[in-house]
């Protein structure tokens, strides 16, 4: 398994996107992703659709369990796609250095909460915050590999030495190698300053960069504003194309690195939680819910699905395995969903739609 951190201490250089679109490209590709967020500003689950305010479990509770059993990164994680999983984060997050400032060993929890996944999946990919505290220290201590995002601006080669010590000093602390690449992200090739930043970047990088490029594309902002990878958005769009150009690049790797892949190990990812997104069209209405034994039937606000341009409404909903009846309730109007053939008879003579997870 192959465990690598995407991290700069700078903010907005393209760490998250650069996690949710190569987890995403690599799932595409057959290998077993687990993306896990490190920031509690909890970007990665958001840009893949992901409510975080709505968790009740997130990688936090999995790395500081002072107050309750014991959870473990399985328990947190939910299924994006197929092959592809992210154990999400929110603001909680924030609060780990606090709690584990007495506690012996809190720089390897991440490490020992990944411990055994090995079994599971192919890669980790970790979207790290923009700081150099004890998270982003986690985070280089669980991982075999660092992939560090450049943006072409004018200070975005500063910091980066103060990373590397850091990445030596985890070096020496936990004796393993982490190998560290850099990669040139938002270049845009009518600017001057893009072609200098990425000069400095070949002169200073010579064999530890990705040959790839990633170009400044809006579909990528696009993307992540509508909670889906490139993958899902447009796989015609620029930024797909240097995503899994990237991809290929962290691809070829593999056979230098030894890497087994987990279909040959015959081991599948056990119970998790799902998000299944839910379809309902009908462009007159006003108004329209999903409503069902997931949240008790209950009515309120929360069960609001989201109006899309084309009229349609969705809402992604994270779901624990198991079986579910809901309804959408348009306007004043209670409707079984169209779009999934499986209903039953419901106590008030109509039907309810079944899930099953
Ligand atoms: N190649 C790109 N082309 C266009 N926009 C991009 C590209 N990469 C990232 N962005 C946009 O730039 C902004 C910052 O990107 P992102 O969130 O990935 O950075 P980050 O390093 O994770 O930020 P933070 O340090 O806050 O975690 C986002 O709005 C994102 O959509
Ligand atoms: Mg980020």
């Amino acid at each position: 398994m192959r465990i690598i951190s995407i991290a700069n201490q700078k903010g907005g250089c393209g760490k998250t996107t650069s996690a949710i679109n190569l987890s995403a490209c690599l799932a595409h590709t057959g290998r077993k992703v687990l993306l896990i967020d490190m920031d509690p500003q909890g970007h990665s689950a958001i840009g893949l659709n992901i409510n975080t305010n709505e968790l009740e479990k997130t990688v936090c509770d999995t790395l500081c369990h002072s107050n309750g059993p014991k959870v473990v990164l399985n328990d947190v994680t939910i299924e994006v796609n197929s092959n592809f999983y992210i154990a999400p984060s929110n603001i909680s997050l924030s609060t780990l250095e606090q709690h584990l400032s007495m506690v012996q060993g809190r720089e390897t929890k991440l490490k020992e909460a990944i411990g055994g996944l090995d079994q599971i999946y192919d890669y980790i990919i970790i979207d790290c915050p923009p700081s150099l505290g004890l998270l982003t220290f986690n985070s280089l201590i669980a991982s075999t590999e660092v992939i560090v995002p450049i943006e072409m601006s004018l200070f975005s080669l500063h910091g980066i030495s103060k990373l590397l010590k850091i990445i030596d000093l985890v070096r020496e602390k936990t004796g393993h190698e982490i190998r560290v690449k850099v990669i040139a992200t938002m270049y845009d090739k009518r600017t001057r300053i893009s072609k200098e930043v990425l000069q400095d970047i070949k002169n200073h990088f010579k064999d530890s960069r990705f040959i790839t490029i990633i170009n400044t594309n809006v579909k990528l902002k696009e993307a992540a504003s509508f909670g889906k990878s490139i993958i899902d958005y447009d796989q015609k769009a620029r930024g797909f194309r240097d995503y899994m150009a990237l991809t290929k690049e962290v691809i070829a790797e593999e056979k230098t690195l030894g890497l087994r892949l987990v279909k040959q190990k015959k081991s599948s990812p056990s119970a998790r939680m799902v998000k299944k997104q839910f379809f309902c069209n009908d462009p007159n209405a006003s108004c329209v819910k999903i409503v069902g034994s997931f949240n008790n039937w209950n009515t309120s606000e929360k069960s609001l699905m989201e109006r899309k341009k084309d009229g349609t409404w969705s809402k992604s909903i994270i779901l624990a395995p198991g079986t579910y009846q809901y309804r959408f309730l348009i306007d004043d109007d209670w409707v079984e969903d169209q779009n999934n053939p499986n209903q039953v008879d419901n106590s008030f003579g109509g039907k309810n739609s079944v899930i099953r997870i």
